[in-house]
């Protein structure tokens, strides 16, 4: 990506008003990017995020012999080329910043006869891919790191004869559990994926609508046992994404805490799996009101009337943590503009995101003048209802970082600085003129 540094200041702004629709789901286009290649025949795909994540996936999956082209404004076709097809790269496979299309990559290259390189920046770089290599390497694929503790660039050689698996993941991780299924797709028998806590179930949901057989039971209180019967032929089918509530997030708590907003945000998919932020707002006070719910491309969505609301300090149980394990860092920042204590708990994921995200909330906030703590994998912040400001946030790579620092310094006393807002381009292009646009003083 454009590595040029772009620093930005956030100042108290006045209400924020209007309506507008955050960008595509990032996790539903880069699984239609991949399941599209995995596919014999045309899949268009229409609401398209089109940030860096997704443009390094769709060149990933050119390089893995599928045609991908862009048809027209957030509208995609791809022509795949079927369960065990892809062709071998000439040259490394770069994902940038994308933890999930290299992951899930990864597992749709562990099923084919080929080699790849799997690369990334420097902070793709530093993260963990031996939660993935585990479970490939059982299902018959080999993998050679450069560096230690199984981190990029590596090499991986796909099984040409991939073997079915029973999997549970040691961490809560949809990346793994889409990575193995994905793997799955090409091996013959059943599957298993065996989740202790639910993660985002969009590589289910995904597959079915591909015309794949999966079996979801629950496990436990909070698990689920899902299964997938190998070796199908995959239909090429349309994909609507609708607006990522990741992504929506940003806007929804500037709104919450700029006095007096009121906006909406249109066709937020509200899928269980992904909405533990609202959840947590609301318990926190936030008045977030679902208009029009319906069903867009086989998702619930709604569009989302938030408006300007006292907050107070809650609990948030870990079970909860991997239906929004991104939204902690903005939930941070909720957090402090609350009267009293908030208590997240079980935390220990967020130290292997795009940055350590537990350290980065932290830091954030300590430097604007909140009081958190950090007790092991729990985040404690100590909301004043009112936040000093005043601090320069490094952004280590982070998009959600970034933008989270920015919403901080909507309603701060003193302007909030981030040193750079590049990578908010990898999920969320067009946040800075969109904050603008409802009122937002960014500059
Ligand atoms: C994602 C899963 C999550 C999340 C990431 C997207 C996905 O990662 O943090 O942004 O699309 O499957 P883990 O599954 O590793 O927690």
């Amino acid at each position: 990506m454009d590595q040029t540094v772009s620093p930005l200041a956030a100042r108290r702004s006045g209400p924020l008003k209007g309506r507008t629709r955050v960008p595509g789901d990032k996790s539903i286009s880069l699984r239609s990017l991949i399941l599209g290649a995995m596919t014999v025949g045309e899949t268009r795909i229409t609401g398209m995020l089109e940030g860096e994540d997704a443009l390094s996936t769709a060149n990933a999956m050119k390089a893995l012999g599928a045609t991908v082209e862009r048809t027209g404004e957030l509208a995609w076709r791809i022509m795949g080329v079927g369960v065990g097809g892809f062709a071998e790269p000439r040259a490394p496979l770069d994902f940038g910043n994308s933890g999930t299309g290299c992951r899930l990559s990864m597992g749709a290259v562990a099923g084919c006869p080929i080699t790849a390189i799997f690369d990334g920046d420097a902070s793709l770089r530093t993260r963990p891919m031996r939660r993935i290599l585990d479970p490939l390497e059982k299902m018959g694929a080999r993998t050679r790191e450069q560096a230690d503790g199984g981190r990029l660039p590596l090499t991986m050689q796909g099984a040409t004869d991939p073997l079915p698996m029973t999997y549970e993941p040691p961490v809560p991780s949809a990346q793994v559990k889409s990575a193995v299924l994905l793997a799955g797709l090409a091996a013959p028998g059943e599957t298993t994926v065996i989740e202790q806590e639910a993660t985002r179930d969009h590589t289910e949901r995904m597959l079915r609508h591909f015309g794949a057989e999966v079996a979801v039971q629950p496990n436990g209180a909070h698990g689920r046992r899902i299964t997938l019967k190998g070796q199908p032929e995959l239909v090429p089918a349309p994909v609507t994404v609708p607006a990522d509530p990741s992504s929506a997030a940003f806007p929804m708590v500037a709104a919450l805490i700029a006095p007096g907003s009121e906006i909406v945000l249109e066709g937020v998919m509200t899928n269980v799996t992904r909405t533990g932020l609202f959840k947590t707002l609301r318990e926190m006070g936030a008045s977030i009101e679902e208009l029009n719910p319906r069903v867009e491309g086989g998702e619930d969505v709604a569009d989302l009337l938030v408006r300007a609301s006292s907050l107070k300090g809650v609990e948030v149980p870990p079970e909860r943590a991997p239906f929004m394990i991104d939204e902690y860092l903005v939930l941070g920042v909720a957090a402090a503009y609350a009267e009293g204590t908030t208590r997240m708990r079980g935390l220990k994921e967020l130290r292997v995101k795009e940055s350590d995200r537990l350290a980065a909330t932290a830091t954030m906030l300590r430097v604007n003048g909140v009081d958190v703590e950090i007790e092991g994998d729990d985040l404690i912040v100590h909301g004043k209802g009112r936040v000093t400001g005043g601090g320069l946030v490094a952004t280590h790579m982070d998009h959600r970082i970034a933008m989270s620092a920015l919403v901080m310094g909507l309603a701060s006393e003193k302007p909030v600085q981030v040193d750079d807002t590049a990578f908010i381009a990898t999920s969320f292009p067009g946040f800075v003129g969109m904050m603008r646009a409802m009122g937002g003083d960014l500059s």
